[in-house]
């Protein structure tokens, strides 16, 4: 059997399969049967200082099997209930991260401060939300933002910190080389991908707020690209994210440079049985290739090609 374990930034994940932030992951009873199906970790929704309502509905339009658009507004319970979430969790020895987003640097490191607490492994940053005025991508599309944030976090915790990156931007390696700059451990990507519904009848968007974000299938190609060129500017390690539902969509994200991976939509059609799913399947996959640890493949299909793959289409 292929060896599946990861080394992630001195985190170390049986598997590479982490439930993404938002899907899944608002209780800890949630959180406990993502880990008993088998995932390689839990990232816990982003948590903010207050608790939030969220939008009003609609805040989900569902695309068949193509993905999700959603603008659910961050809704959560704020860092003051959420800990004894995580505490159920780790009490069935989940490995957890924690995910926080914040106005500015200063908020981002309390709330990192809060939840390093709680005895989580590592911290992701959501620089990346599409649709919250103020926060996510707002803030986390501007590298000095990203640096800035991610330096006040790094200076005041001693977890591995990893900053998830929008794709909404014309160029994601430039806030992945800020992320490390400021002593990212890690970067992951991508958040979801700014999109829009409109109801023809009524006239109007579909969901209440507006704008949304697209994930699911539809946003593997984004999120490929975005691994590939972050992958040629940074050192430290890639996880990928953005319509992973098959092993070898993963496969295809490590290829491109990733260490690891987050499956959101997916567990959302499918249950948390998905993750045992993947863990078989890849390690089949693999296998068949010959290949007896997935760490060898990080980056290989970088080294397979010509310069090409780099450069934009015309
Ligand atoms: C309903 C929903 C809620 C989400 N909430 C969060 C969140 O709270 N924090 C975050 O960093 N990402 C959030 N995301 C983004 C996902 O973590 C992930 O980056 C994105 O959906 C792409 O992965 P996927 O195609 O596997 O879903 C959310 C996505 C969805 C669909």
């Amino acid at each position: 059997m292929a060896d599946l374990r990861v080394d992630l930034a001195g985190v170390a994940l049986r598997n590479p399969f982490l439930l993404a932030s938002g899907i899944w992951g608002e209780s800890g009873e949630s959180l406990k049967g993502v880990w008993a199906a088998g995932a390689g970790g839990v990232i816990t929704k982003s948590i903010g200082r207050e608790p939030r309502a969220g939008y009003p509905n609609p805040t989900v339009e569902s695309y068949d099997r193509w993905g999700f658009l959603n603008a659910m507004g961050l809704p959560n319970p704020g860092i003051e209930e959420y800990p004894q979430e995580i505490a159920i969790a780790r009490g069935a020895g989940a490995l957890v991260v924690g995910s926080v987003f914040g106005h500015d640097a200063d908020e981002f490191a309390d709330l990192a401060e809060r939840l390093a607490a709680t005895g989580v492994a590592a911290l992701e940053l959501n620089l990346s939300c599409p649709h919250a005025e103020g926060l996510g991508a707002e803030v986390g599309s501007d590298p000095g933002a990203v640096e800035e944030i991610c330096r006040a976090v790094v200076r005041r915790v001693r977890l591995p910190v990893i900053a998830k990156l929008t794709p909404n931007t014309h160029d994601i390696a430039a806030l992945a080389v800020a992320a490390e700059r400021a002593g990212a451990a890690a970067v992951s990507a991508i958040n979801t991908v700014r999109g829009l519904s409109i109801d023809a009848t009524l006239r109007r968007p579909t969901l209440s707020h507006g704008l949304g974000g697209l994930s699911g299938p539809a946003i593997k190609p984004v999120g490929l690209a975005c691994v590939w060129q972050i992958y040629e500017k940074v050192r430290i390690p890639i996880v990928g994210v953005g319509g992973i539902g098959r092993a070898e969509d993963a496969l295809e994200y490590v290829l491109a440079g990733a260490r690891a991976v987050e499956v959101g939509t997916a567990v959302a059609f499918e249950g948390v049985g998905v993750f045992g799913r993947l863990a078989r399947d890849l390690s089949s996959r693999l296998d068949a290739l010959g290949v007896s640890r997935l760490s060898d493949l990080v980056g290989a299909a970088h080294r397979e090609s010509g310069a090409g793959a780099t450069a934009a289409a015309p």
